[in-house]
């Protein structure tokens, strides 16, 4: 059985008053979020159980001969795991620490994983200037809370390195309503809200969004593989100035 609990919303107006009661407000935020991942398996698997995506980030891997891969927004470092396995060193980056313990404690295992404690833009900025690779695959999951970093990532990216492929998750596929997508302040997280140079090459799924798949549990139904969810998007709309 599912229990949800709440904040009323003028507790919350008061929490947010002062310094404290805010950060206790973030704190039950991310306990909430802890707890609902540990719940659905799905968030165990990487790429959130999409086996098709799963085959394309294999090819691209093979492809493009990454010496590094970069990970924002670690989780509970589902899918860095998958790319951990593929030996190449992993920098995950990730904005809360409860989920970096919680990563920490999954990937122990792994010597060439480095997680790192930080906003996504910022720590960017601080590996480019540190030179540890020339040629990352970048894998952009940082979501969830108010601010999208998805521009200022991307813009990081491309300044800071010659060569970067790019893979953006949760993103609106312009040619298949079927792939669920993000939206900030009621904006899809799409092409259209990037700055993009001439120069970079833009590509989506080929695999139509009916054929890829995904774990979902949800509480009234048997777990297994089920077809991704039909044009559902998770919407992150409290913040008007969440897309930048
Ligand atoms: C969708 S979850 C990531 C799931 C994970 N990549 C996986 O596939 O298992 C999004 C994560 O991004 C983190 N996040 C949000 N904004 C961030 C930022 N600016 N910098 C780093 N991490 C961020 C959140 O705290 C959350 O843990």
């Amino acid at each position: 059985m599912g229990v949800e609990v709440t904040v009323k919303p003028h507790i919350t107006r008061l929490l947010r008053r002062n310094r404290f009661g805010a950060s206790m407000l973030d704190l039950w935020r991310e306990f909430k979020v802890l707890f609902a991942v540990f719940r659905d398996p799905a968030k165990s698997l990487p790429f959130n159980g999409q086996a098709a995506r799963l085959r394309a980030v294999r090819d691209l891997l093979d492809l493009f001969e990454p010496d590094a891969v970069v990970e924002t927004g670690t989780g509970l470092g589902a899918t860095t795991s998958f790319f951990a396995g593929n030996l190449l060193p992993v920098y995950s980056i990730e904005l809360k620490r409860i989920f970096l313990v919680a990563a920490r404690f999954r990937l122990r295992s792994y010597r060439n994983v480095t997680l790192i404690l930080g906003s996504s833009p910022e720590v960017l900025h601080r590996l480019a200037g540190q030179r540890l690779f020339q040629r990352p695959l970048a894998y952009l999951d940082a979501h969830w809370w108010e601010s999208l970093p998805l521009q200022a990532e991307v813009r990081e990216l491309l300044t800071g390195w010659g060569e970067v492929l790019i893979l953006v998750d949760d993103f609106k596929v312009p040619l298949d309503a079927e792939y669920s997508f993000d939206t900030y302040a009621g904006v899809p997280v799409s092409v259209d809200v990037l700055e993009l140079p001439s120069d970079v090459t833009v590509a989506f799924p080929a695999v139509p969004a009916k054929d890829e798949t995904i774990l979902r549990t949800p509480d009234n139904a048997p777990s297994g593989m089920r077809p991704i969810a039909s044009a559902a998007h998770r919407r992150y709309d409290r913040d008007p100035d969440m897309v930048r």
